[in-house]
């Protein structure tokens, strides 16, 4: 299969889904709407609602229902990188190609729009789903799992020990930095292939299946980001190169140098790719975006 078409498909999938769903920029919170839509729709690779879609298509099943769930993950997700730039985050100045939100918008207005952001998504995952066959007490099921994992037990935990983790260098050890990773960037990436599990109406063994796959490619996708840091430019990442070192920041390349950060990374795709044995060739579009993960350069 052609990954890069599947990509552009699914990705324009996505993106009008967003452009529908978003409340329109009129009316007296027209600036606030303007901020969040800024961000969602300044481009991004949106992997996380296609991964979604993807694991729905492996079982098989209809992936078009999850639509409105994809789009809830990528509101989630950019309302995480909205505040990891915030100057007392990460505090950075380019996200996506363009100027970050809050050095477009101000500050307040950026902290606001990743609320906002957070909050759409789950007025979004709590309307009923039209056209798709599950039960109220499975949409509830997906809800609860991804909330569990974008909250203080995954994505926000995940931030907090990497901002405590910053300026301390080698002292965290291999075991703190997988902790981190699976936290931060892992916890919702595994969150997206679930819910397209639970949505499609996975059964048990499928599941399992599913979630050992989006485990080790969460964890793969934030080493490769730590590695681009070291290995990229701006110009192609869309974001500041060189940063993590600057920062003091615990990444994989810090502490293992980077041909050993780019075994790991392999290892964890091979890994998520061997969870797949289950499926058929509907999981090709899993597979191939495992191996996209590994060799993306942005
Ligand atoms: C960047 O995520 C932040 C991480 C969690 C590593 P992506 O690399 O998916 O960023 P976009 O959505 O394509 O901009
Ligand atoms: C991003 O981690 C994790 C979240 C936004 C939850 P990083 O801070 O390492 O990602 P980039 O490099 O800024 O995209
Ligand atoms: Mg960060
Ligand atoms: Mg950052």
């Amino acid at each position: 299969m052609d990954i890069k078409q599947y990509l552009n498909n699914r990705r324009q999938e996505v993106e009008q889904a967003l452009d529908e769903l978003l409340p329109a920029t009129k009316g007296p919170l027209a600036g606030h709407v303007e901020a969040m839509r800024y961000s969602l729709l300044a481009g991004g690779k949106r992997i996380r609602p296609i991964l979604c879609l993807a694991a729905a298509e492996a079982l098989p099943a209809d992936s078009r229902p999850l639509l409105p769930v994809a789009a809830a993950l990528e509101c989630i997700h950019t309302y995480s990188l909205i505040h990891d730039d915030l100057p007392a985050m990460d505090d950075d100045d380019l996200r996506r190609g363009m100027p970050t939100c809050h050095k477009k918008f101000g500050e307040a207005a950026a902290i606001l729009a990743g609320d906002g952001l957070l909050s759409f998504a789950f007025e979004l995952l709590s309307r009923p789903l039209a056209g798709g066959n599950i039960s109220a007490q499975e949409q509830l099921r997906l809800v609860h799992n991804l909330a569990t994992a974008v909250g203080p037990a995954g994505m926000v935990g995940g931030q907090v020990l990497d901002i405590q983790a910053e300026g301390r260098g080698e002292q965290n050890g291999l075991n703190q930095l997988r902790l981190i990773h699976r936290c931060k960037t892992g916890a919702l990436i595994t969150a997206a292939v679930q819910s397209g599990a639970i949505g499609g109406g996975a059964d048990g063994r499928q599941y399992e299946a599913l979630t050992r796959y989006g485990e080790q490619i969460g964890l793969a996708f934030q080493i490769i980001d730590d590695l681009l840091n070291v290995t990229g430019d701006a110009a192609t990442l869309g974001k500041a190169a060189g940063s993590d070192t600057a920062r003091g920041k615990a990444t994989y390349p810090a502490l293992l140098g980077l041909d050993e950060t780019r075994r790991q990374a392999d290892e964890a795709v091979s890994a998520a790719i061997a969870a797949l044995e289950i499926f058929d060739q509907h999981a090709e579009p899993l597979r191939e975006l495992a191996r996209y993960i590994a060799t993306r350069k942005n």
